[in-house]
């Protein structure tokens, strides 16, 4: 009686492991990653051994980070527009810049959280990676309007930054635009979310209710994975309007690469960061993935899938670091100072 009560306790719970490793490897055929959960890990994916990351870089490149005077009119920093207590975004359709321009290309912030998995920045993938990212919108017109030499002129006028930039890199460094921008990089890489998903699949089976395992199940078999997959669940160039017309093609005239190819957004965080799509015209999570079903997979997907769908992304909001507000080293004498004009 005893052992057969043992034997079928062992059955139940060979049962339940297995059903958890059945959705674990689906999620992992997909080619869906998690977070790693160890330190050494993560380094190995996002650090560059030729200009490691080091406390002093992130400490300056948050600095930097935070400082409107990175901008021409020295009111806007990253943060304006990847505003990190928004989801690294700024909630509004099109990204608003330097005199209040909107993007001519109506295009949408995307988040700065888990940037450093993309294998592609932009909506277009101009841009390989975030050092080389990080130079385009300092310089953008409708960005912050900053040429180079006015912002390596703004920061070698500051002696605390030249310190720091010292203090970081050695004696001999010299402060010009590539290395102001990679430092940003740099703490850029830092901003890593990792959620209850990363802790399902690093292991822990009752991270995820029944709904949202259920949730993941719709999301893998409708198709999703095909293009948001990887530890972003995004960050690659796929095809875009594959089966269907956006709704909202209009709006902008973003066209993709010049394959007609866009930047798959990351899924992380995706409950912060409306408006979606690159012209950001869609306000509603279930509407996006309603229109996800039409342009990409040629389906059409009911609420009740898409509540299903949503019920899991919501899975994918991440434990933020904890970021103190840094207190920026005052201006000089020496400061080109703010030019608001246009
Ligand atoms: C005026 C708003 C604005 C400011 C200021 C701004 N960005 Fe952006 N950022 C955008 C927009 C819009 C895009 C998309 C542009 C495109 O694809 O052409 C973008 C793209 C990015 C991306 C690519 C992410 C992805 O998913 O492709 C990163 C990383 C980024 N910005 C970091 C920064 C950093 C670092 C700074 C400060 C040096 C900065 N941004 C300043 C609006 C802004
Ligand atoms: C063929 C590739 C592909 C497939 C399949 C696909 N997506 Fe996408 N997804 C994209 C691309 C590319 C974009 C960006 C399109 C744009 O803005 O121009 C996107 C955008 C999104 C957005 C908006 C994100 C944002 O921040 O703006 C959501 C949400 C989304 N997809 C969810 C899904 C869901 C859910 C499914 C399955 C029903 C799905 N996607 C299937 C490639 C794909």
């Amino acid at each position: 009686m005893k052992i057969s009560k043992v034997l079928s306790l062992c059955t139940l719970s060979a049962t339940v492991l297995f059903g958890a490793n059945n959705v674990v490897d689906h999620v992992k055929q997909n080619g869906i990653k998690a977070i790693p959960n160890s330190n050494y890990e993560l380094l190995k994916i996002i650090d560059d051994p030729k200009d490691p990351i080091t406390d002093a870089k992130v400490e300056l490149g948050k600095k930097l980070y935070f400082d409107p005077r990175m901008s021409k009119s020295s009111l806007i920093s990253c943060n304006t527009c990847h505003n990190l207590a928004l989801g690294g975004t700024d909630g509004v359709s099109a990204a608003i810049g330097h005199g209040w321009t909107a993007n001519p290309h109506h295009l949408n912030s995307p988040t700065v959280y888990n940037a450093a998995f993309f294998k592609a920045q932009f909506w277009d993938g101009r841009s390989p990676h975030l050092a080389d990212q990080a130079q385009g919108p300092v310089q953008a017109g409708p960005e912050m309007a900053a040429p180079p030499k006015l912002v390596e002129e703004r920061i070698n006028s500051i002696p605390e930054y030249i310190e720091e930039f010292k203090a970081a890199y050695g004696d001999n460094v010299k402060i010009d635009f590539a290395k102001i921008t990679s430092t940003i990089a740099i703490f850029e890489k830092t901003l890593v979310t990792p959620s209850k998903f990363d802790d399902f699949l690093n292991g822990n089976n009752n991270a995820l209710s029944k709904a949202e395992k259920e949730g993941l199940e719709v999301f893998l078999d409708k198709g999703c994975a095909a293009c948001h997959n990887g530890i972003a669940l995004g960050g690659t160039m796929q095809p875009f309007q594959v089966a269907g017309k956006y709704k909202f093609a209009q709006v902008g005239d973003f066209k993709g690469d010049k394959n007609g190819m866009v930047k798959t957004p990351t899924l992380r965080n995706i409950t912060e960061t409306a408006p979606y799509f690159h012209n950001g015209a869609i306000w509603s999570l279930k509407d996006a993935i309603k229109e996800m079903g039409s342009t990409q997979l040629g389906i059409a997907i009911t609420d009740a899938e898409s509540a299903k769908i949503e019920t899991f992304l919501k899975t994918l909001k991440g434990r933020k670091p904890a970021i103190s507000y840094p207190q920026l080293p005052e201006s000089t004498a020496k400061t080109p100072v703010p030019d608001a004009k246009l």
